[in-house]
């Protein structure tokens, strides 16, 4: 077999290779192209050769080429760029080309050579794999603030409750005096407003005991223009458009109002000099696979888009709008909890929450909500009538927390009631049974030994059919327990409560009482 000269060798490797070689001279004339560059560009051979890059490629592109063979005659050593052309079919192409000189047998410089390849399908998965990364980490750090912020809230609910029990008792039995007063006053205020607080960062934990209900979205937001027609002022000019088949949203229709509230109010806050907010509701299907974290699952939902045309934000504010405390209202004006409560609030009800802005342009901020189902609707929590009743009742408090046993006691206690405490579930359950045994059950819902509130509340009601019952949380665990909860028509008490609040919730359970 005849072995093939150097020449025809270097000459098939040439024409093989899928990268793009090519060598033009010192007045950047093509004088030499494979196939493969023929294709890169778009043209037959015949077009290229004796052409330069002003002939076959964009300015810009022209310009670009032409300064990298321009770096590697000054440097006289090869180099390595990467860049971005417009290919045949008008699309971006990124390359990554190796260019060097090519010389005569005196070493003087004929002009330069090339070698490029194609690698656009290997960028877009390298910056796909980093926008995966980059959603990734921003939802995992969500994750651990919720965490975080939910349990510090329930420990402060606790604390709160002692507190607020506490202060309460403090106003109803300390002898008149206008300057202890004004001190039980100003405690009370300051605990309602931790109250608040924690209130939000429930929200944004997803904790918050929510009633979820099928809420006509509509009339949502016509009350919600309503209640602004009196913040906005004059210069902001709202539009509503409301779908007559945007349907019912499955939430709880106060946490819902609250939201929109919140987002109109950052809307405001956007267009001190005025502006318009349009407010839009509609029902939209979700069909695609869910990516990252913030993706909606497939199904039906309902959206409520507020629009303004006010400052909008940069990129980097943009990032961080879910995360609670981050404002950028100073003075005190914001506390950075608006878009944080709202972010939970979506997410504890299965939807989502998106923004889009751009800086100088506007705001639209969606909100998702599952579309209720027939099988989903349940009624509007029961409404008792409540009949003011001062008759004392046993009442059975089960609390794992001793500090706040004490103070649910002594609220009772100063509502008139006999009150018997336990720990938990198992010595609940032998008061119910022994002698004395109380009117009502009041239990928290998550109790640390033993069976849960619910359960204990189960096995209650199975000894003694008809048991008035009353639950108190801190937080929403598992949605699957707050339908057990619901199922039992029970009151649920979202801890710190005031007296008042207990009062009404035990004269609304003991109706049945004689
Ligand atoms: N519609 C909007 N237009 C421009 N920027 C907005 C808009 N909505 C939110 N932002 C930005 O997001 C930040 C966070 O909003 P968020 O509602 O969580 O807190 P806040 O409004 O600053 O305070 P708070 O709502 O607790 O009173 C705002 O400080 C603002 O910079
Ligand atoms: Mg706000």
């Amino acid at each position: 077999m005849a072995i093939p000269n150097s020449f025809d060798i270097l000459q098939a490797v040439i024409e093989a290779t899928l990268d793009a070689i090519f060598v033009k001279d010192l007045e950047g004339r093509y004088v030499l192209v494979n196939e493969a560059f023929c294709r890169f560009i778009g043209k037959p051979h015949a077009d290229i050769v004796g052409r330069n890059d002003y002939e076959l490629y964009t300015e810009a592109d022209a310009r670009a080429f032409i300064d990298a063979d321009q770096q590697v005659l000054a440097s006289g050593r090869p180099q390595v760029f990467e860049g971005v052309a417009t290919g045949p079919d008008g699309q971006p192409q990124t390359y990554l080309v190796s260019k060097g000189l090519y010389r005569d047998k005196d070493g003087q410089s004929l002009g330069v050579f090339g070698i490029s390849h194609d690698i656009t399908e290997l960028r877009e998965a390298h910056e796909n794999l980093e926008r995966t990364q980059e959603a990734l980490f921003r939802s995992q750090k969500m994750e651990a603030v919720g965490q975080l912020t939910g349990g510090l809230a329930h420990d402060f609910n606790n604390i709160l409750a002692i507190i607020l029990g506490n202060v309460e008792l403090l106003q109803r039995y300390l002898p008149k005096d206008p300057y202890t007063d004004e001190i039980v006053d100003e405690l009370l205020r300051a605990t309602l407003h931790g109250k608040d607080l924690t209130a939000h960062l429930l929200a944004f934990s997803r904790r918050r005991l929510l009633n979820p209900q099928a809420v006509d979205v509509n009339v949502v937001v016509a009350e919600i223009v309503r209640l602004l027609g009196r913040t906005l002022g004059a210069t902001i000019h709202v539009t509503t458009s409301t779908s007559t088949d945007a349907g019912m949203a499955f939430a709880d229709p106060a946490a819902l109002e609250a939201a929109v509230l919140n987002i109109a109010l950052n809307a405001r806050d956007a267009m001190p000099e005025g502006g318009s907010l349009a407010i839009h509701t509609s029902t939209v299907k979700v069909t695609a696979p869910r990516k990252t974290d913030d993706d909606l699952e497939p199904g039906l939902y309902v959206r409520i888009a507020l629009e303004d045309n006010g400052a909008g934000m940069p990129p980097e504010v943009l990032a961080r709008v879910f995360e609670p405390f981050f404002t950028t209202k100073s003075g005190g004006r914001g506390t950075g909890l608006g878009l944080s409560m709202v972010y939970g609030f979506a997410k504890q009800s299965g939807g989502a929450v998106k923004v889009v802005s751009t800086a100088g342009l506007g705001t639209t901020v969606s909100l998702f909500l599952p579309l209720a189902g027939s099988e989903t609707q349940v009624p509007a929590a029961s409404t008792v009538p409540v009949i003011p009743s001062n008759v004392p009742r046993t009442i059975l408090v089960v609390e794992d927390e001793a500090d706040v046993r004490a103070i649910v006691r002594r609220q009772l206690e100063s509502l008139g009631h006999r009150v018997l405490v336990a720990e938990a579930a198992t010595e609940a359950l032998l008061l119910l049974q022994g002698p004395g045994s109380p009117d009502v059950l009041l239990t928290d819902v998550v109790l640390k030994t033993g069976i849960n509130g619910i359960e204990l509340a189960q096995a209650a009601r199975e000894a003694r059919p008809g048991l008035p019952l009353i639950f108190m949380s801190g937080y929403a665990t598992v949605p699957e327990a707050q339908q057990r909860i619901r199922d039992t028509g029970a009151p649920l008490l979202s801890k710190p409560f005031t007296t008042p609040q207990l009062e009404r919730a035990v004269n609304a359970v003991c109706v049945v009482l004689k």
